[in-house]
């Protein structure tokens, strides 16, 4: 049988560096777990818009469907920012949510022990926080039409469209469901049906899928706003929390931060299954490019190495090998190692991104 395949687009910025030590990683499991993947990287965001003129090739956006699951670094910096909007870097990741049609995107906030400190809430409220946000990706304001800016009179109006269908809502819902199954069993889902139209279907047709097929999970309705307000004030009432497109961006930068640093977390954007059960799959990071620190071998590798193991368990169902690293992660964390997003008030010589990808294989060599 032939090796799965992974596409490997680091992009812009500390994509690359970060990426660097994942597939140090990949490496590890195909040399010590029998595990082997073949590997092909390309280009995304500012590093493909520098070669072709655009954030995402043809050629990428074939192998991106064809590959079993791809891995993505970050995109976009300040290089990028006067460039037309059409070909912006952000252009190329949004392209690929939408034409591999990736419309639930899992976004988990999770405390690890040993950072518990590291977050502006108190320690009491996040300690052993684990929550996870499912995101609509490929629908919302993000891609409703009418869009645009426009002259209206003797001025201009800036355009977008908040627009979600029940088929949408519907195959997103069913995804937060399965999975809150999984886990704790909760979900909350979040939307502004006080002021909007789109948010009175979404509550509408989440109700129905739950009452339909899963009256055995826990469903509560909230306005995002107040939403916004609960993830602050009283985080770990969270199970997994439904929303759509723009009050997910929101809200899953908003929960990351609780956890201490954007520099831990991972996301997966699932689609479909394809014939072989396979869902369509993308992997990467929550936090961006970092220009400040880029090239400085300052970046945390670990959103992005953990974003590498939601790979291992939603894509390539070897859940143990996925819990293997985030054990080898925690127990790294627990033992002290910190890049500069993780140097607290106590202070201490932060390592390198190489050099937290040396304690992790470490861990990973010990755990066998
Ligand atoms: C995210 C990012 C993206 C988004 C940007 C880079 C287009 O903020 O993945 O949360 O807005 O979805
Ligand atoms: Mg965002």
């Amino acid at each position: 049988m032939s090796n799965p395949t992974l596409l490997i687009l680091a992009g812009d910025g500390i994509g690359p560096e970060v990426m660097g030590q994942v597939t140090r990683i990949i490496d590890w499991f195909g040399e010590k777990r029998d595990l082997a993947f073949d590997v092909e990287h390309d280009l995304v965001g500012g590093a493909a818009y520098d070669k072709h003129g655009t954030p995402l090739h043809d050629d990428t956006m074939a192998k991106a469907l064809e590959a079993d699951a791809v891995l993505l670094g970050a995109v976009g910096g300040p290089k990028y920012d006067a460039l037309d909007f059409s070909v912006k870097p952000e252009r190329g990741l949004l392209r690929l949510r939408k034409e591999m049609d990736l419309f639930s995107n899992l976004r988990p906030a999770q405390c690890f022990d040993a950072l518990a400190d590291f977050s502006s809430l108190k320690k009491e409220l996040i300690a052993g926080l684990d929550i996870m946000i499912v995101r609509e990706l490929t629908s919302g304001v993000y891609f409703g039409e009418p869009r645009g800016i426009f002259e209206e009179g003797n001025e201009r109006v800036g355009i977008n469209t908040q627009r979600y269908t029940e088929s949408e809502i519907d195959r997103v819902a069913r995804s937060a469901f399965e999975l809150a199954r999984r886990r704790g069993n909760k979900v909350c889902s979040m939307e502004k049906a006080n002021v909007m139209e789109s948010g009175i279907l979404w509550r509408e047709v989440v109700q129905r899928v739950h009452d339909a097929d899963y009256p055995d999970v826990e469903l509560s309705h909230m306005y995002a706003d107040n939403g916004a307000m609960q993830l602050v004030r009283a985080p770990k009432q969270f199970d997994v929390i439904l929303t759509d497109n723009l009050f997910g961006d929101i809200l899953s930068d908003c929960a990351a931060m609780l956890t201490g640093s954007l520099g831990m977390l991972p996301s997966a954007s699932l689609g479909a299954p394809n014939a072989d059960g396979r869902p369509k799959a993308l992997y990467e990071p929550v936090h961006g490019s970092a220009p400040d620190i880029t090239g400085q071998g300052k970046a945390n590798p670990i959103a992005c190495i953990l974003s590498f193991a939601m790979a291992l368990r939603y894509s390539f169902d070897q859940g143990e090998e996925a819990t293997r690293l985030e054990k080898a992660v925690e127990k790294v964390l627990a033992d002290g190692a910190r890049t500069a997003d993780l140097m607290g008030e106590e202070g201490g010589t932060p390592i390198s991104t190489t050099e937290m990808g040396d304690v992790i294989l470490a861990a990973l060599d010990a755990s066998l």
